[in-house]
Formats: C-alpha cells, sequence, structure tokens
C-alpha cells in the first residue's frame, strides 16, 4: 500500500491533492501532526484533519508526533481514521494508550524513531495494529532515508513471522521510487511518501512506481 503524506501538500490547494489521491492507485492518507515539542517542528491541527475528514474517500492515516497523546485520542477519533499512531518515545503507559485508540474501533499505531531498537519495542507487538518505523528524523519531510531502516524491517519482519502476528509494517520518510521496491521486499506493507509524490512532475504515476517497482537486489 502507498500512503501519501499530505504535509508535503500545496496547502492553499488542498482539494488539489485531495482529488489526485481518490484519483491515484493510492490507499490511505498520510497525515503528520507535529506539535513543535516532541518534534521540532509544527504542521497543522484539528480544523485540517475535519476539513479532510468531510471529502476524503480513502481512509486517514493519522501519525501523531506529539507529547501526551493520550490527552488527544478522542479528539483525532472523533475524525473517524483508520489508523492513529503514538510514538513510542512518546509513551509512558502504551498498552493503555494503544487499548485506547483501539477502543474507538480505529487501528492502534505505533511509531518509532530511528534510533529505537525493535527489541525495545518487541514486549508490545502482541498488542499493536501497526508498526511505522521511521525511516528519518521525525519533523520535516524530504529528508534523506536513513539506511539502517533496512535492517530494522528484516527484523521486525522476522519476529512477526517467528510470533505469527498480523500487525502492519509501514515505513515513513525518505521513500522514494528507487528505494520502495526494497522496502516492500525487506516485509514493509505500507509506504508512505511526501515529497516523492507531492513535488513530482507527475503524481499519478510516481504513485503508480511506488506501488509497483519490482526489487532488483
Ligand atoms: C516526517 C513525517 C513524514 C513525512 C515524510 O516527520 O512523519 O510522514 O511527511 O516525508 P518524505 O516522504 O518527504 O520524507
Ligand atoms: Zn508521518
Amino acid at each position: 500500500m502507498i500512503a501519501p503524506s499530505i504535509l508535503s501538500a500545496n496547502f492553499l490547494h488542498l482539494n488539489e491533492a485531495v482529488d489526485m489521491v481518490e484519483k491515484s492507485e493510492a490507499d490511505w492518507y498520510h497525515i503528520d501532526v507535529m506539535d513543535g515539542h516532541f518534534v521540532p517542528n509544527i504542521s497543522f491541527g484539528f480544523p485540517i484533519i475535519k476539513a479532510l475528514g468531510n471529502v476524503v474517500k480513502k481512509p486517514m492515516d493519522i501519525h501523531l508526533m506529539i507529547s501526551n497523546p493520550d490527552q488527544y485520542v478522542e479528539r483525532f477519533a472523533a475524525f473517524h481514521p483508520k489508523v492513529i499512531s503514538v510514538h513510542f518515545e512518546a509513551c509512558m503507559h502504551l498498552h493503555r494508550t494503544l487499548q485506547s485508540i483501539k477502543s474507538f474501533g480505529i487501528m492502534g499505531g505505533l511509531a518509532v524513531n530511528p534510533h529505537t531498537s525493535i527489541s525495545s519495542i518487541s514486549e508490545i507487538l502482541e498488542r499493536v495494529d501497526l508498526v511505522c518505523l521511521m525511516g528519518v528524523n521525525p519533523g520535516f519531510g524530504g529528508q534523506k532515508f536513513i539506511l539502517e531502516t533496512l535492517r530494522k524491517i528484516k527484523h521486525l519482519t522476522a519476529i512477526r513471522e517467528e510470533r505469527n502476528l498480523n500487525f502492519l509494517i509501514e515505513i515513513d520518510g525518505g521513500v522514494d521510487e528507487n528505494n520502495s521496491a526494497s522496502l516492500f521486499k525487506a516485509g514493509a506493507d505500507v509506504l508512505v511518501a511526501g515529497s516523492a509524490v507531492f513535488k513530482s512532475p507527475n503524481p499519478l504515476k510516481t504513485i503508480e512506481k511506488l506501488k509497483n517497482n519490482k526489487s532488483t537486489s
């Protein structure tokens, strides 16, 4: 699956971004919420997501890069997204936070910073519906993919197989036409792409390529 990140869209013409995504082979909208505290950037909040939620037909995948996500789960749940992901590094009581997301019938996602090892999240894997491995340090679009992420995808895929679990693996940050095939091959199910899609002269074609490129390695 492909989830274009709205963060890289032209905010004066969000309707055009929505039209493009609906027409495309993309599967989800990736929605990046930043608070200027957990990450050194501020993106957008409730009014934008509400406006999007009123018009989109494809599911929304909300990525909370915020401190104290528990405080806001209910407000984001009101937009009926498919997924809400919270950061491992932002949660003191992760079981409780995931339980609260899932109590609204929403997939509980766990986002993981580049420096956080797969062994740190091992004990929660039975409780997550999706693990979002960051391919960059969260906070900004358009950064270069951190290569060690590939090793983390393989490690997580192996654990998933070994324990017979069925959470989705999502990769967020630095995804482009050159690495998409190898990320899928390593075990990823969902690729988030911001600048690769929205800075492309032909976003529809780029989404098609991200989704269907075959690995050569
Ligand atoms: C980064 C965000 C990403 C970002 C990806 O903090 O979580 O979702 O929009 O952007 P690209 O694809 O440009 O790296
Ligand atoms: Zn994101």
